[in-house]
């Protein structure tokens, strides 16, 4: 099946317990079985078949099948949340004294999850500039367990170069992570260039209508395991083959930590994706109208956006994008006070934490996701005080564009 196909079918034919054509929310935490013998043989993996909720339930595991199908990946687990896949990612991979390498200016809870809350278990994280792909080599040493970048850093914008930074990956036998929230799967399948995991917060794009939080971890199957550095996960790996990271989130880490989807919300993030690329589509050209309209607009201080000419990332976005740029753009009014007067005056767009709805939503990262960071550390991720952080939404573009207009006429009056 070609992607817009497996968007739709992938992981789901019909349920046949009632012939639904829908996937059905299975509401259960549990499933019971007649003999006490059956329930044992399925813990002794003896026999498969579901036994709890917190592990596997088939709501989810229709739409970890789809996303696996659309990343081109082995298999994929289904999270409560963007910040439990790579929370999950990183406790099935760390132990205390290992280290991180990871691209500076990207989502504000993945740095603090990173360099505050994984610092207290022994783990440090090194912060590089995602435009300068030798400082992802310099940062790497012996104890790197994992290098992490998003496909267009959030709100950074700066794309990486994920063909060189994979090779530094391979070169230290260590996973390359990826998350590929921003351009979703409609954009770019990170494993082509040489992702072996890829995260999601499936909130944002695929869910696509701000109903529900979530998240997925994705095996590319490209990471040898049983060759690997992970001792916990190598053991599995004579008998899991391809699925031993998989088994190990599974067996251990969601077990132990509990960070599994809810059915509910994995309904709503395959109902989403039935209309991902459609709407990727629409939110690319509107946000490239918009990154058009504010550059030539000379109250504009700067705009960033990957698709733009003048980006120094267009060519990369490209390259691994097929010519889109997403999105999401952020822009420069020159200061903090005339952010927040042209924030207060849209009409349409909504003032929010978060982005990927179908509705354009703006924010004003430094005081908001950002605000727990020194002005030094929110430099260094690349936000600054006048930074607006705009998520294009598929409304009519002359409706975004009027808003627009009218709230930095606004921004700009005494
Ligand atoms: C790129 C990126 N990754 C991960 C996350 C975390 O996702 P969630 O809010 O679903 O926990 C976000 C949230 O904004 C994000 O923008």
């Amino acid at each position: 099946m070609k992607a817009d196909t497996k968007a739709i079918h992938s992981g789901f034919k019909f349920d046949s317990a009632t012939n639904s054509t829908a996937v059905p929310i299975y509401q259960t935490a549990a499933y019971t079985y007649p003999t006490a013998k059956e329930l044992a043989d399925i813990f002794g993996c003896r026999s498969g078949g579901y036994i709890y909720s917190r592990i596997a339930n088939p709501t989810n595991y229709a739409l970890e099948r789809r996303i696996a199908d659309l990343e081109g990946g082995v298999g994929c687990v289904a999270t409560s949340s963007g910040m439990g896949a790579i929370c999950a990612v990183a406790m099935g991979l760390l132990r205390s004294g290992d280290e991180i390498v990871s691209a500076a200016g990207i989502f504000g809870g993945t740095v603090s999850l990173f360099t505050r809350t994984l610092s207290r278990f022994g783990v440090e994280t090194r912060l590089v500039d995602a435009a300068e792909t030798g400082q992802f080599k310099d940062a790497v040493s012996d104890k790197t367990r994992l290098i992490f970048v998003e496909t267009i850093g959030n709100p950074g914008m700066d794309v990486p170069d994920i063909p060189a930074i994979s090779k530094i990956a391979k070169d230290a036998n260590i996973p390359l992570v990826v998350d590929n929230t921003v351009t979703t799967p409609a954009l770019i399948q990170p494993k082509e260039f040489g992702a072996d995991i890829v995260v999601h917060s499936t909130t944002k794009y695929i869910n696509g209508h701000g109903t529900a939080i979530g998240g997925a971890i994705v095996d590319c199957g490209t990471y040898k395991w049983s060759e690997g550095v992970f001792d916990d996960i190598k053991k599995l790996a004579d008998r899991a083959g391809p699925f031993a990271f998989l088994g190990y989130l599974l067996s251990v880490v969601y077990r132990d930590i509990g960070v599994c989807a809810a059915p509910m919300n994995s309904f709503l993030m395959l109902q989403g994706l039935e209309t991902l690329s459609v709407r990727m589509d629409k939110h690319c050209s509107n946000a490239a109208k918009l990154a058009r309209l504010l550059s030539g607009d000379k109250r504009v201080g700067w705009v960033n956006y990957p698709g733009l000419k003048d980006s120094e990332f267009c060519d990369r976005a490209g390259e691994l994008f097929g010519g889109r740029g997403g999105g999401l753009l952020t822009f420069g009014l020159g200061d903090k006070g005339r952010a927040f007067k042209f924030i207060d005056s849209l009409k349409l767009a909504k003032n929010a934490a978060n982005l990927g709805d179908a509705k354009t939503l703006v924010i004003h990262p430094a005081s908001t996701i950002f605000h727990e960071f020194s002005g030094d550390e929110q430099a260094k991720m690349g936000v600054g005080e006048d930074m607006v952080r705009v998520s294009v939404g598929i409304e009519d573009f002359d409706d975004i564009r009027d808003d627009f207009e009218q709230a930095i006429e606004k921004a700009f009056q005494e």
